[in-house]
């Protein structure tokens, strides 16, 4: 069974992988490739589920999604995001909501977008047995505060960002995602901790990376300027199902081979 453990050992030894999946049969994808953890992120509002953001995402449907992830999953570390206002206001409905997913979802561990509100819940949720992955830089869960811009530019966001790391760590955070902030302050902060950074749209020297799994096998039409596309599953997609439409209409499909013909009713019809 993976621990956080093998994922803080690895770090400095080997960049630690990390991809977002929301079902089954990507999970056994991902976990097949031997990525180390796989986020079942509340990007799958948008990813998946139709929203603009994350913030309408429920904790049933995460709940949903991390069973599937976890059903299809045999070494990777699976890591369930908390969405938007289930945590930060009550720590008693929090433990509930991050339990749930280790206890009923099969999950390892959770993460949560943090800031000066998630340390003492950290370290509740730490010492409680549930592993927390802690989330800093740009937040989406803060659309409205913050948009979608890139954080930690200014010397003041900079040192607030470290002090927060620091504080993370010390709560007892197993690891910390960046997103979308300098290379140069998530190299620093990464110096500075002794648990792995893992870096989204924060450059190369970070622990490790993590993408969103729809852009990184070209899956949405849209993905961040830091990501990159490693395959072109929307077009293979396309080209699959106007194939499908094609040979439906021209009576190709279904051929001999897809029917079956049961002799004895002959006389029936
Ligand atoms: O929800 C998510 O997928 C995330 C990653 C982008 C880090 O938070």
């Amino acid at each position: 069974m993976p621990t956080v453990r093998d994922i803080r050992a690895k770090a400095g030894e080997a960049p630690i992988t990390m991809l977002t999946a929301y079902d089954a049969p990507t999970a056994e994808i991902v976990d097949d490739a031997d990525i180390d953890m796989i986020l079942v992120g509340d990007s799958m509002g948008n990813a998946v589920l139709g929203y603009d953001s994350t913030l309408p995402v429920t904790v049933d449907e995460v709940a949903s999604r991390t069973g599937a992830v976890s059903r299809g999953v045999e070494d990777a570390l699976v890591v369930a995001d908390l969405p938007f206002l289930s945590f930060g206001f009550d720590e008693n409905s929090a433990v509930e909501n991050a339990g749930r997913m280790l206890k009923e979802e099969g999950a390892n561990a959770v993460k949560i977008e943090s800031g000066s509100h998630t340390i003492e819940l950290t370290e509740t949720l730490t010492q409680l047995g549930v592993p927390v992955m802690a989330h800093l830089g740009l937040t989406p869960q803060h659309v409205n505060q913050s948009g979608y811009a890139r954080q930690g530019t200014s010397q003041e966001e900079a040192d607030e960002m470290l002090d927060l790391a620091r504080k993370h760590e010390e709560a007892g955070a197993f690891s910390l995602v960046l997103e979308h902030v300098p290379a140069n302050l998530a190299a620093t902060i990464t110096e500075e901790l002794d648990i792995p950074t893992i870096g989204i749209g924060a450059g190369p020297h970070t622990d490790g990376q993590v993408l969103v799994i729809n852009d990184t096998v070209g899956l949405g039409e849209w993905s961040p300027s830091f990501a990159k596309q490693f395959g072109d599953v929307r077009g293979e997609m396309e080209r699959a199902v106007a194939a499908y439409r094609d040979e439906v209409e021209s009576g190709e499909f279904p051929a001999r081979e897809h029917s079956h013909v049961e002799e004895e009713l002959d006389g029936v019809y």
